[in-house]
């Protein structure tokens, strides 16, 4: 069962045991997180390296959940039609990667996948202000790409803040999320921002009660969740 909640928690397979990702995702859908976030890196746009579409693709079939495919890599254009054949839901690149940003998102588009586009902590949100009607996700990051484990950097909630002012003011449809440092002390904060989608990758991996973990990030009480719950 995925628990329907107002704030999304997306959990990263980041922080997962590379040996069983398998069992990172079966432990997301036990969490009842709706989605699962999946963190590409090239080695270049970022100093690391995850894994391609194959792994989305032997994935895809585990789980029901929403696979949301974050590509931090310098040549996102080349990779799209893969992960999207893979199985991905919703594919975002970084702006600070491509020139021709909006031929990208029509790209993912034309592929029947949600747009979206990450903006690092030194990009302003001016930088996608011409987007911003063509997005069905805006990722805030919170921490330099690249690795978990990081603390967030309180001022890029200022940008969440920001695109929900401008979503409202220009009618716009896009989801906001924040990636790095979410975790049960921060939580609180960023959704009073305005944010939409929490990405967890250690806090959630780390966790001993991964249920209880989403529902605290999700700012979902006890009472509301044994209502949505009966298992527990
Ligand atoms: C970082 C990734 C994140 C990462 C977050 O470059 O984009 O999705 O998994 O990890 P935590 O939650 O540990 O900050
Ligand atoms: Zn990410």
């Amino acid at each position: 069962m995925i628990l329907v909640m107002a704030v999304i928690v997306a959990p990263s397979v980041l922080a997962a045991n590379f040996s069983d990702f398998a069992g990172a995702v079966r432990e997301i859908d036990g969490s009842q997180a709706p989605w699962v976030h999946l963190d590409v890196m090239d080695g270049r746009f970022v100093p690391n390296l995850t894994f391609g579409p194959k792994l989305v693709e032997d994935l895809r079939p585990l789980s029901g959940a929403f696979f949301d495919v974050h590509l931090m890599t310098a040549e996102p254009d080349s990779l799209i039609p893969a992960f999207a054949k893979a199985g991905a839901d919703q594919i975002s690149f970084h702006i600070e990667a491509v020139v021709h940003a909006h031929r990208t998102l029509e790209r993912i588009r034309e592929l029947g996948k949600a747009a979206g586009i990450s903006i690092v902590p030194s990009t302003p949100v001016s930088a996608i202000g011409e987007l911003l009607p063509f997005l069905d996700y805006v990722l805030v990051m919170t921490v330099n790409p690249g690795f978990g484990g990081q603390t967030l950097i309180p001022q890029c909630l200022d940008k969440v803040r920001l695109l929900a002012k401008l979503r409202e003011a220009g009618g716009y449809n896009y989801r906001i999320a924040v990636d790095g440092g979410v975790n049960p002390e921060t939580a609180a904060c960023i959704r009073d921002a305005g944010t939409d989608v929490l990405v967890t990758g250690s806090a959630f991996f780390r966790a001993l009660d991964k249920k209880a973990l989403v529902r605290g990030l999700a700012g979902i009480s006890n009472s509301e969740f044994k209502k949505n719950d009966s298992s527990t």
